[in-house]
């Protein structure tokens, strides 16, 4: 235990009682949740401020979901405590004593202002600042561009891409050559123990109502998220059953998924409604899973109409069973949705990914002369944004 008996964090220094987090969680996925995941173990009571539409437009360009989704869905992520809405860009001493907080954690990569200004400047400098391990794989820069792409690098190697293909690939960060190391190309690999961190751990009581529920969960969107707090309402312990990629794929085609099977499961798992998830799920909910399982419902959403395919009813059990249910997600977004919101927006989405690579480029030319300390404060010019070249491998 230590001297103010919160006991050590894992950077084997004291624990703070209220701590900070903060950011854009734009397209809120798993890399994000791991973060806060962390960053619960540093303190007692975890408080995450959630920047506004305007704040990301202007030093980012424009976010994919809005606040009032981003502000939800970071609410419901298992380990947060409190979310400040509108919380700054910038990160001061202000904030972190206005909220009484001891200090802010942030991933170990180099965070920018539109003046090429580390946002966490001061707050490194006066000690306030600690650091988790940035989740190596995704990003929602990378996100946007596997959709804008809508190829299967993120899934397969392409040796046959077109030299066009392939530059775009680069420059969007989804091919094998990458921008830089933040937000390349997903090569999330999944273990156990990431897995194991992630699960509620809970196991149903022999009284508890277990409601089964399933789907794609592509792209983990508010949609998703009121789906499964409604179902959660209707039972004890909620499984939700994650189909496979070749599953998805059959029925929705293209290159659907855009998330692959293990990237869908961290990010359904980190959410509070969910208890356990069936890991590649079979697309028949059969007796035997029924019985498996334990479950009393089973629960599907209305809002979304379901598979348009010549597959045969994938709940006719809970039908015969009298265990099954539809509800009101009371959101009509959908994972096409999120597409589109892209696909509208492309050009600036593509000037956006842009930009972000060659300033993460030049942040990480000045983080070099650092040796790579990225718990210093960086200043970067617009000229030095200008001339780095986000096109040397990383591996
Ligand atoms: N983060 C992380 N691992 C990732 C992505 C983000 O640890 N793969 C962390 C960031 O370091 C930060 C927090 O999540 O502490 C919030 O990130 P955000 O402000 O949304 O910005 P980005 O880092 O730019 O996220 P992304 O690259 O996905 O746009
Ligand atoms: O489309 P997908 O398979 O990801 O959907 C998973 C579940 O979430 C389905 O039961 C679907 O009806 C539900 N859903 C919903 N409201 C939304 C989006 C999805 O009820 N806006």
């Amino acid at each position: 235990m230590s001297e103010n008996g919160y006991g050590l964090a894992p950077d084997g220094r004291p624990k703070g009682n209220k701590v900070w987090v903060d950011g854009c969680f734009d397209m809120v996925h798993f890399g994000h949740a791991n973060q806060i995941r962390q960053s619960k173990q540093y303190g007692r009571y975890l408080i995450v401020g959630v920047h506004t539409d305007k704040e990301i437009s202007l030093n980012k360009g424009p976010p994919v979901f809005t606040e009032t989704e981003r502000y939800a869905m970071v609410r419901a992520i298992r380990w947060v405590d409190e979310v400040v809405e509108g919380a700054p860009y910038t990160t001061t001493v202000e904030t972190l004593d206005k909220h009484d907080c001891d200090f802010c954690l942030h991933g170990n990569d180099i965070t920018l202002d539109a003046e090429g200004h580390d946002t966490y400047a001061e707050v490194k400098n006066e000690g306030r600042y600690r650091e988790t391990l940035r989740t190596q794989g995704v990003s929602t820069s990378d996100l946007v561009g596997r959709m804008l792409l809508l190829t299967k690098t993120h899934h397969e190697r392409d040796d046959h891409l077109s030299d066009e293909h392939s530059e775009r690939a680069r420059t969007l960060s989804t091919s094998e050559d990458t921008a830089s190391p933040y937000t390349r190309v997903s090569r999330f690999v999944a273990t156990s123990r990431t897995i194991l961190e992630f699960a509620s751990g809970r196991t149903p009581k022999p009284s508890d109502r277990i409601v089964y529920v399933c789907g794609a969960f592509d792209l983990f969107h508010y949609g998703h998220l009121r789906f499964l707090e409604e179902a959660r309402k209707l039972g004890d312990y909620l499984i939700c059953g994650i189909l496979g990629d070749s599953t998805v794929n059959s029925y929705k085609g293209g290159n659907h998924p855009i998330m692959s099977l293990h990237e869908r499961v961290l990010t359904v798992l980190a959410y509070r409604p969910v208890d356990e998830v069936v890991i590649g799920a079979p697309y028949m909910v059969s007796d035997e899973m029924i019985d498996r399982f334990n479950i009393s419902l089973v629960v599907v959403g209305c809002e979304v109409p379901h598979h348009e395919h010549d597959c045969p009813d994938a709940f006719e059990a809970a039908k015969r069973r009298g265990i099954y249910r539809e509800v009101e997600s009371g959101s009509n977004l959908t994972t096409e949705g999120i597409i589109e919101r892209i696909i509208k927006n492309r050009m600036e989405y593509e000037v956006r990914n842009r930009k972000k690579a060659k300033k993460e480029a030049a942040a990480l030319e000045a983080l070099e002369r650092l040796q790579g300390d990225t718990t210093k404060a960086i200043k970067i010019t617009a000229e030095a944004a200008e001339r780095a070249e986000p096109t040397r491998k990383w591996v």
